[in-house]
């Protein structure tokens, strides 16, 4: 697959086939994972990978608590039931519901793999950078081999108790940052929408449009997400 055409179709796949990921394929997405920039190369990434072992089964089912929990909460601050989101056919209803299916089924997934960062020093949005690259060519080499994931943060509520039963080291220093599920998509994959280039791409100043980015013919377009007027 050409790189560009995998960047332009890597959405976030919520929902999955049950076939498992052979070890090959895992292994060929987490080399991809691994070879991701980070700064002095200091390489302060980590993946746990859970399939079907003892501990892997009880954190899937914390996962799955404390993704229920989020999206309820997320669901009542972002009011998703309110408005457009009362029409059946609204996009934010279909988003509800596309949410409703994943937290109830997510901690299913062939597997589930934890992003984490030895961070040298205090955790800051820089630093986020060390880990970020790598699960972005992870998602992308899924994609490569016709796989799908979405980056999660579902981890939060659950994070001692799954530190605990994981045996991960209990120094501040070591942050978990992503939970991604992976499987084949039961849906296709599709290009991504976003904003327009020119929304987003400035020359020689803030705001200034560059009259070279222009978006291939045929891209399809997205407002930002809520709150409502995030720029
Ligand atoms: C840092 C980060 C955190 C995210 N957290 C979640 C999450 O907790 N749950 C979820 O379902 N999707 C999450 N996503 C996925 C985004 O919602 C998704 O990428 C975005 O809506 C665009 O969708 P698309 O990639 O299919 O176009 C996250 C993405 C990023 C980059």
């Amino acid at each position: 697959m050409d790189l560009i055409d995998g960047i332009a179709t890597t959405r976030a796949i919520r929902r999955y086939r049950p076939d498992p990921i052979p070890e090959e394929d895992l292994a060929e997405i987490l080399f991809a994972a691994t070879r991701a920039p980070s700064g002095s190369n200091r390489q302060g990434f980590r993946f746990i990978v859970l399939r079907d072992g003892p501990r892997a089964v009880q954190a899937r089912e914390l996962l799955g608590q404390g993704a229920r929990k989020m999206w309820e909460e997320k669901r009542q601050r972002d009011g998703y039931d309110a408005g457009s989101g009362a029409e059946v056919s609204s996009p934010k209803a279909r988003m509800a519901r596309t949410m409703e299916h994943f937290t109830e089924h997510f901690h299913e997934a062939p597997v589930i793999i934890l992003a984490a960062l030895w961070c040298h020093r205090r955790s800051s949005v820089a630093l986020g950078g060390a880990v970020w690259p790598a699960v972005q060519n992870l998602l992308l080499a899924a994609r490569g081999l016709g796989y799908g994931g979405v980056i999660t943060g579902w981890q939060e509520p659950c994070e001692a108790e799954l530190r605990a039963i994981l045996g991960m080291p209990d120094d501040p220093k070591l942050e978990l940052v992503a939970t991604i599920p992976l499987g084949r998509p039961l849906g296709h994959h599709g290009p991504v929408r976003r904003r327009p280039m020119a929304e987003l791409i400035y020359e020689d100043g803030w705001e200034v449009p560059a009259a070279w980015a222009v978006d291939p013919d045929g891209t399809r377009f997205t407002s930002a997400g809520p709150p409502a007027g995030t720029r």
